[in-house]
């Protein structure tokens, strides 16, 4: 072959390096540290490994609440979760709630620790040193919570918080309390108004979930999910997407690992204040199916592996 052709080949492959790159998210993405004060009183109270194993034979239901710069909906969406609770036959101290602060750079810090003073509510701040994306927030917050079962939702409030109550059921009695229960809003299709744009994008992520992703969920994107605490540790301790697709992620790990999981239509809706305008969208939908499409040859080459 002629050394100059030897050149342009290279040359070409080399320049592709960039792109190749990008095709591949991080490998053994690592998750910042972390630290979890108790709010009370609108004050941080240091909590000892010690007094969360102490709180543990008391925690019925632990809830996740990932953040990232929420402070103009986190407050009305901590007062919906309180009255909500407020509801429930078993006392306010049956649950705690953890606030997964995802290197949020607005206030939100500080809406969760004021919202301690007008309350009883067990409310944790965990706090990540720096953004690492909501499926890395909520791995944080599983590998702190002590609740027999485990709620993540996210803090608009988006689903009804009251579902809690109904998710509470299903996993307890039909479910024996194993397993999980997903929320899901594939019972609203054709009643929401979307773009085309967001429409298409939509329909393109199910196609490769349903090809890839080795679950037979319709919705799994909905932040409302509930598993017993053992089910959720363990899907959650081998979450290696960190950022949107997680979801998908957590749903396959649950074939996998054979967790049980039940989809189950939620009252929901569209709370303004979403951070991703439409320019935005593109790339991020591309970005997801790439996680997606990764995740199934990363675990399929062994690269990565499932740890019970
Ligand atoms: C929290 O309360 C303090 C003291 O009352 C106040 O200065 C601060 O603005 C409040 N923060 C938010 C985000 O409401």
């Amino acid at each position: 072959m002629p050394s100059v052709l030897i050149y342009y080949i290279s040359t070409f492959l080399l320049s592709l390096l960039p792109v190749i790159y990008s095709l591949i998210p991080p490998l053994h993405p690592v998750l910042p540290t972390s630290e979890i004060v108790k709010c009370v009183k609108g004050k941080r109270v240091r909590v000892s490994d010690n007094d969360r194993i102490e709180e543990e034979t008391n925690c019925k239901l632990s809830i996740i609440i990932p953040a990232y710069n929420e402070q103009s909906r986190l407050t009305t969406g901590l007062t919906g979760l309180l009255s909500a609770l407020s509801t429930s036959p078993l006392p306010l101290s049956s649950f705690e709630v953890i606030l997964c602060n995802d290197g949020s750079t607005d206030s939100t810090e500080s809406c969760c620790l004021n919202f301690s003073n007008s309350n009883n509510l067990n409310l944790y701040l965990l706090t990540l040193s720096e953004n690492c994306g909501k499926g890395g927030a909520l791995k944080s917050g599983f590998e702190s919570a002590i609740g027999e079962y485990i709620l993540m939702a996210d803090a608009d409030g988006a689903t009804d918080w009251n579902e809690l109550h109904k998710f509470f059921n299903i996993l307890r009695e039909d479910m024996k309390g194993r397993g999980a229960v997903i929320g899901s809003r594939a019972h609203m299709e054709g009643k929401v108004k979307r773009s085309v744009f967001r429409t298409v994008l939509m329909k393109g992520f199910h196609a490769v979930v349903r090809v890839f992703g080795r679950t037979e969920v319709k919705d799994t994107q909905c932040g409302f999910k509930m598993f017993d605490r053992e089910s959720g540790k363990k899907v959650f301790r081998n979450v290696r997407l960190l950022r949107w697709s997680f979801d998908v992620e957590v749903l396959s790990l649950c074939t996998v690992m054979g967790v049980e999981v039940k989809e189950v239509g939620v009252k929901w809706e569209e709370v303004e204040g979403s951070k991703l305008g439409e320019e935005g969208l593109g790339w991020v939908a591309v970005r997801m199916l790439r996680d997606v499409v990764f995740m199934r040859w990363a675990y399929a080459v062994g690269i990565w592996r499932v740890e019970e």
